[in-house]
Parts: C-alpha cells; structure tokens; sequence
C-alpha cells in the first residue's frame, strides 16, 4: 500500500492515477489546504474505483502513525508541502514550519512504523539561477527564496537520515522542472486557487476569455525570443516517473536524486503559440517587465533519470497544451465542487 500524502493536489492526484494505472492501490493523506474535496470524486472516475482517503495533516505524528500501520503502507510518496514562490517571501515560517517541520514528523512516523521507502517531490527550484543550460544534478544548489530553500532543506535532511541508516531508508529526491496540462479525461488538473502564478493556467484562463491578457514578464531575456525558457513536462509524464523511481527503489536501498524534466526548453512566447493553435483561441498579449525573482533559462539534462530508471518523458508540446486546454474547458463549465 502506498501513502500519498497531499494526494488531493495536482501532482499527487495525477500519480494516484498513475499508481492505479499499474495496479498500485494507494491511500491519500490531505489536509485540503489547498485543494477541493470535489477532486476525490473526480479521481475515482478516473480511477474507476473507490479512492482510500484519510483527511489531516503530516505533521499529526499520531494519525500518521496509526494511518501507516492500519493500512500496512510499504512505501510513501511526499507531496504535501506549500509551493507558492512569491507566498513563501511573504510568509516564510509557515513555510518552514509546513513544509520541512512537516517533512520531519513525517519520517519519525515512518522511521518508527518501520517504513522507509519514500518518494520526496523535490524542485528544479534547488538549482537556483544556473549558470548554464541543460542543468545535471551535480550542478551547484543554490535556493533563492524560502520556498527553494525549503525544498534543499528537505533534500538535505533527507541525505542524512539515509546516510544514518543506509540499510533502511530507501529515498528518491525528484526535481521537478516546469509541471503542466492535465490528465486527458479533463476530470483532474492544476486547479489553482485564485488569480495563477504561473504561466500554463494563466495562459489557459486568458484561452478562455476569463482574463483579458497574459502579462509577459520580461522580452529582454539573453533568450532567442527574449522571453523566459523554461521545461514543461506533462503532469502524467512527471507522475510515471514517480512509479518508475519506486519501482528502482524496491531494489535499490539508499539515496537516488534524478531531474525530471523533457530535456527541451520552451520560451513564454513559444508556449503562447503553441497554445493558440491547440486551443483555437488568440491570447493578447502585454509584454511587461521582468518578474523579481525569475532566471532566464532553466531546462533539464534528464539523462540520470533515463539511464537509472528507464523513463523518459513522452508527451510533446501539442499534447500538453491540448490536455491543459480540455481541463481549462472542464472548470469552465463548472466543475461539480
Ligand atoms: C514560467 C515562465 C515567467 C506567468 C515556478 C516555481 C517553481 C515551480 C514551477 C514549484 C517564466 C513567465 C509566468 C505569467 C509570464 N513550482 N510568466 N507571465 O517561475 O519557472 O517556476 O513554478 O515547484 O518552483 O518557481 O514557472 O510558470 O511561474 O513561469 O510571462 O503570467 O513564464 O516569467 O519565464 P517558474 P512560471
């Protein structure tokens, strides 16, 4: 059995259906900070089954505790954490305190249940401003806002329990770079709340007439189009890589860092046309200045992932948008929740 903690988000609710794709069964963990109940319901139709859902928090050592022996768990997949960049500048201690004191309780639930495989979703965001492009996971880390930092924290706390336990603890660290579209029934996606941060959702609302304008953040980027260059790799691509990494890690003890990412870079601008044609719809644009905060190019060598795991992702630009756009037409409707 498999614990997905923030199993009701966007990533998580796309590796639950990639875990029931292979006939994983599964148990969520969520909070429902920030997601609506609505998605469970919506994922068993994609599922086709009744999904195991345990509401609370990671960091309620108790419930997490009995959660694991209850449902005999073998291995967990770490999702729950707060991720908005420019929230994390504002309110760095619930950060902190959610993301990594949450990932603490949660290993001394696990290390005290006997279970130690475990999943950690992981950012490109560790990579910080790298000096060069496509980026290997031996490059420098280097956060450049709390939220960076909590995830290079996780990293780090995660090396040394394994380190202080190498026969026990089998970890995969994932870095994940530009996470986008949706799984193709339309039923389950990236259902931000409020006005979006990031461009795909943005980009999808504006398709759909419920934002004027998409704001470009910058045209004067050392980019071929000037705009920012970024790897957006379909969030079931991101979600199988999840499954191939615990499969590796059913015969592998110890510690595995791989970037998942496409290998390929994509501007705002190449998005933006990419968009418009598989939506049919034009998306005005209003160049503006650069974004605080934003590198100029940050797209994966994803070659570790390749060789260790034998996964690669395989959805192209066409795809993603077209599944993004599906979703977009879905919430527009009125999704029932
Ligand atoms: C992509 C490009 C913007 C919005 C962030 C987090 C990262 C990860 C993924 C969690 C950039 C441009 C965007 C808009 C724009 N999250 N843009 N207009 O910043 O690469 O990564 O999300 O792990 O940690 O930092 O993604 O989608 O915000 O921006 O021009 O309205 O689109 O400048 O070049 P980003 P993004």
């Amino acid at each position: 059995m498999i614990l997905v903690t923030g199993g009701a988000g966007y990533i998580g609710s796309h590796t639950c259906a990639a875990l029931a794709a292979v006939g994983q069964p599964f148990v969520i963990l969520d909070n429902f900070s920030n997601a609506q109940h609505s998605v469970i319901e919506r994922l068993e139709r994609v599922v086709g089954a009744k999904v195991q859902l345990v509401e609370g928090d990671v960091a309620d050592a108790e419930l997490v505790g009995r959660l694991l022996r209850d449902h005999r768990v073998t291995a967990v997949m770490h999702f729950a954490a707060h991720k908005a960049v420019g929230e994390s500048v504002e309110q760095p201690l619930r950060y902190y305190q959610n993301n990594v004191g949450g990932t603490v309780a949660l290993l001394q639930a696990m290390q005290q249940a006997e279970v130690g495989m475990l999943v950690f979703s992981s950012s490109a965001t560790v990579y910080g401003d790298p000096a060069s492009v496509p980026i290997t996971e031996n490059f420098p880390l280097a956060a450049t806002n709390p939220y960076g930092w909590t995830k290079l924290m996780m990293e780090q706390v995660l090396a040394d329990v394994v380190a202080s336990q190498p026969d026990f603890w089998r970890v995969a660290r994932l870095r994940y770079f530009n996470p986008v579209g949706a799984h193709a029934s339309g039923l389950i996606g990236e259902d931000p709340l409020g006005v979006p941060n990031n461009l795909m959702p943005y980009v999808a609302q504006v398709a759909s007439g419920q934002r004027p304008h998409l704001n470009v953040w910058g045209s004067d980027y050392p980019t071929p189009d000037g705009t920012g260059v970024r790897d957006y790799i379909h969030v079931m691509d991101l979600a199988e890589g999840h499954v191939s990494a615990l499969r590796h890690l059913q015969d592998h003890a110890g510690l595995l860092t791989v970037n998942l990412g496409t290998g390929r870079g994509i501007s705002v601008l190449e998005m933006v046309a990419a968009f418009e044609k598989a939506s049919g719809r034009r998306i005005p644009l209003q160049i503006g200045p650069r974004r605080a905060g934003d590198v100029a190019q940050c797209w994966a060598d994803p070659s570790l992932a390749q060789n260790l795991l034998g996964w690669q992702a395989k959805a192209g630009l066409q795809e993603i948008c077209r599944d993004a756009w599906t979703w977009q037409c879905a919430r527009t409707m009125g999704l029932d929740g």
